[in-house]
Parts: structure tokens; sequence; C-alpha cells
């Protein structure tokens, strides 16, 4: 989300006259975006500040947005020397204004307010990251209040964006040459838009896999989405994957924790139970679906018994990729109010004794691909080798294969003939 965020202010940007560099000591404004889900994160926007101002003779002018902006507003010119102005998570929009008035002389310049109704969403071609991978927000904040979690603090309510809206951004990026879109936000499946406008006679049993449906009709070659919230999975979304096979076959399923017990204080309402069969059924989906997931240990009052039913939980979906963070208490989250009594040393024990089960499973994942043909987006040239391109299967894989520019922004059938530790290699048939 932050990514597509800085698309889209380059965007505004580079609209009223100014010049996108990627040059920090060229640069006469830097614009930081920040995220605040975990400490460490946070942390890395006081030393940036400092950096850019040592690193830099003349002054630029420094401004902060994202979520630790949205979060500490004005605070944050107490707390960091060396910042102009803040912009809220949805106050974006304004980042022109922002700089007018901050090259007018303003002082400690915050905008927290709230997105223009016309906000425009677009990305100009040449601000997106990717040529042929655009990102397309579907729904924006979150309403689930999880206990350990920031993001409905700084990200504010869901709102949905339409689905005529979104469809004609899919149609004008498959225009463009956009070969795969994914449709982001913090709980996809949990789009909900006003009106029916743009879906109104596309079947499905939940607004989200109706939109499914709808942005598969657009005949864009690849549809991503991601994150799914396991509360909301519908298997219509299952369903909509099956029918349709520009719906790629990868979902993200944040589970956070094996233990009902953990999820319940996390307030995450799912069970394990429920989760389980939600796993059986893109499990046994034909459409072979790879499932990465998200887990936090050393949530307050996690014991090593509810730890170990994230093992076996991670034993019993094999997850293709998993992201485990250590629990870090957020300010002004319900959790940070629990004694955080899972200790560092213990954190980092349970991170490590997991990271290596999933190590173990995300390799017998990869291997099961050895023989077999994928198809591959090339997306860019190998960091590794300039004999080689790097892209992603449909279900996710990052594919490295032996050839050159003529494959860049195609989609290539490869043969798989090696799995590597995260990423699998093999050759265009
Ligand atoms: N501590 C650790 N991990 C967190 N996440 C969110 N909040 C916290 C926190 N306070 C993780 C969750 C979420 C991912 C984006 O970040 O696993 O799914
Ligand atoms: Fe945070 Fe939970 Fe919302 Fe995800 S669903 S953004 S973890 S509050």
């Amino acid at each position: 989300m932050n990514v597509s965020d800085s698309e889209r202010v380059a965007t505004t940007l580079s609209a009223r006259g100014y010049e996108i560099t990627p040059s920090q000591t060229e640069a006469d404004i830097v614009l930081i975006n920040t995220c605040s889900v975990r400490e460490k994160a946070e942390q890395k926007l006081y030393s940036r500040v400092g950096r850019i101002r040592k690193a830099t003779g003349e002054k630029p002018f420094v401004g902060v947005m994202g979520c630790v902006a949205q979060l500490e507003g004005e605070t944050l010119f107490d707390k960091i020397e060396g910042i102009d102005f803040v912009l809220g998570t949805r106050a974006v929009g304004r980042v022109a204004d922002a700089l007018e008035n901050v090259f007018d002389g303003r002082q400690r310049y915050s905008d927290l307010g709230e997105r223009e109704r016309d906000y425009d969403w677009n990305v100009a071609e040449e601000q997106r990251y990717s040529p042929y991978v655009a990102f397309v927000p579907i729904i924006e904040g979150c309403n689930k209040f999880c206990t350990y979690c920031i993001v409905p603090f700084s990200r504010g309510r869901e709102v949905s964006l339409s689905g005529s809206e979104i469809i004609r951004q899919v149609n004008d990026l498959r225009r463009h040459g956009v070969k795969e879109v994914h449709l982001i936000g913090q709980n996809v499946n949990s789009y909900r838009p006003a009106d029916d406008s743009g879906l109104e006679r596309i079947p499905g049993k939940t607004p989200f896999s109706r939109l499914l449906r709808a942005v598969a009709a657009t005949g864009i070659e690849r549809i991503k989405f991601n994150t799914s919230f396991p509360r909301d999975f519908h298997e219509d979304i299952v369903d909509a994957m099956e029918e349709n096979e520009n719906l790629c076959n990868w979902v993200h399923l944040p589970v956070q924790s094996g233990s009902d017990r953990v999820l319940k204080e996390m307030k995450r309402l799912h069970t394990i139970d429920r989760y389980k069969k939600q796993i059986d059924r893109i499990r046994n989906s034909p459409r072979g679906i790879a499932i990465t997931t998200d887990i936090i240990v050393g949530f307050p009052g996690e014991t090593e018994e509810d730890f170990q039913k994230t093992i076996e939980l991670f034993e019993y979906c094999g997850f293709d990729m998993a992201y485990i963070f250590k629990y870090s208490p957020r300010f002004g989250t319900p959790s940070y109010k629990m004694k955080d009594d899972v200790t560092t040393l213990e954190k980092q024990s349970r991170f490590i004794e997991l990271e290596k089960v999933q190590k173990r499973l995300q390799y017998e994942s990869l291997s099961r691909y050895n023989g077999k043909t994928v198809s591959v987006l090339g997306e860019k040239l190998s960091a590794r080798s300039e004999s080689d391109l790097s892209g992603h299967s449909t279900c996710h894989r990052v594919v490295n294969f032996k050839g050159g520019e003529e494959f860049l922004g195609k989609i290539a059938n490869v043969r798989i003939v090696e799995a590597k530790s995260n990423s699998l290699y093999g050759e265009v048939i």
C-alpha cells in the first residue's frame, strides 16, 4: 500500500512540474514514506532523517508521509529535528499544497485530513515501479482492530472503491501494457462498495468474489490480490479462481497464531478449525493454489504450548511462504496494555524454531516444481546474472530463467530445473 501511495504522490508531483529523482543527495525535497506496524519500521524514520541531514550540504526540504506521519502528526516536529512537513495517510492527494505552504515559509506544516471526494487514484505510467505489474487499491483502512495492530488507527475505517472505478483502472492499465494487476487492501475480501456500479450483472456470493469475476472479465492476463482476512474468506473466492484462469493461483491468508486461545486474545475472531477447513478447500483445488501467511510469535501470554500449536499448524498447512514477526507492542493498541511477558530471548528462539520449520516446508514446496512447467512474467533482468531474467509465476514464486530482454513484459512457459531456498530456476520451453 505504501509503494502504491508513493507512486500516486510521484504522479501528482510530476503533473505539477516537479522532477522525481531517486538520488537523495540531488533532491531539493525528500519525502519519506513510513510504516509503523512494528517498532523497528518506525525507528528507521528517525535514523533516515539524521542521515539525510548529514549527507546533504544544502538543506533539502524533508516531508514525512505514511502511517508514522498520521499517528504522530505535529509531535514529529518536536521528536525529530529537521522535518518541514507532515502528511497523513489520507492527505497524500494534497502533497503539492503542502509543498507550496512550505515554500511560502510556513513552518511545521501538517495535514492529517481526510481524502478528497474526487481523489485521483491513477498512477502515471512512468511513475509505476514496474511497467508490467501494477497495484490497484480496492479498499483502504481497516475495521478489524486486532488487539496488537496499529493499522486501524493509522489507516482509518474501511472504504471501498467502486467496482466501475476499479474496472476502469484495470482496463486502462491493460491498454498501457500492464500484464499483472494486484488488487490491494488491508483486507481485500472485506470489500464492500457503497453501490453496485460496475458489478450490476456479475454473479457471486460476496462483493469481493463478484469483483474478482468482474476484473477477470476485463481479460487482463493476470490478477493477484492481497491481503485476505480469514474471517471474511468465503469459498466463493476459490470458486471464482477455478472459473477464471487469469485469477492467479495464490492466496495470502494471515493466520497470526496456531492457538485458539491466543487468537481470542488477539481478537482475530476466527478459529484454527475453521482456518484449516479454508486451507483444505484451497489446497484441494485442482488449480494448485499456493498459500502464504503472516504469523506473530511472542504475543503477550503466548505459552510454549501455544507456540507448539503454531508449529503444528505450519506442518498441517505446509505454507508455501510465511512472514514471521516477533510481537512488537504498539502504543495506542489494546494489547499495549497487556504485559509483554514473553522475553526477548524467548521471542527470538521461537522465531528461529518456526523459521527452521518454514524453511523446510518452503523447500519441500519449491522442490515439487522440479520438472514442471510454470507460466512466468518476465519482469526484470536478474540482479545476479546478465543472461537471466527474473519474474514471478502465477503462484507468486520468484522464478529466474535464461533469457534476454526479449522476454521482458512477456509471459513465458518455463520448465523448472532447480529449486533454490527462496526461488526457482528454469528454462523457457
Ligand atoms: N507486532 C508484530 N507483528 C505485527 N503485525 C502487525 N502488528 C504487529 C505487531 N504489533 C504483523 C501481522 C500482520 C503483518 C502485516 O504485520 O502479522 O499481518
Ligand atoms: Fe491489522 Fe487485523 Fe486490520 Fe490486519 S485485520 S490490518 S492485522 S487490525
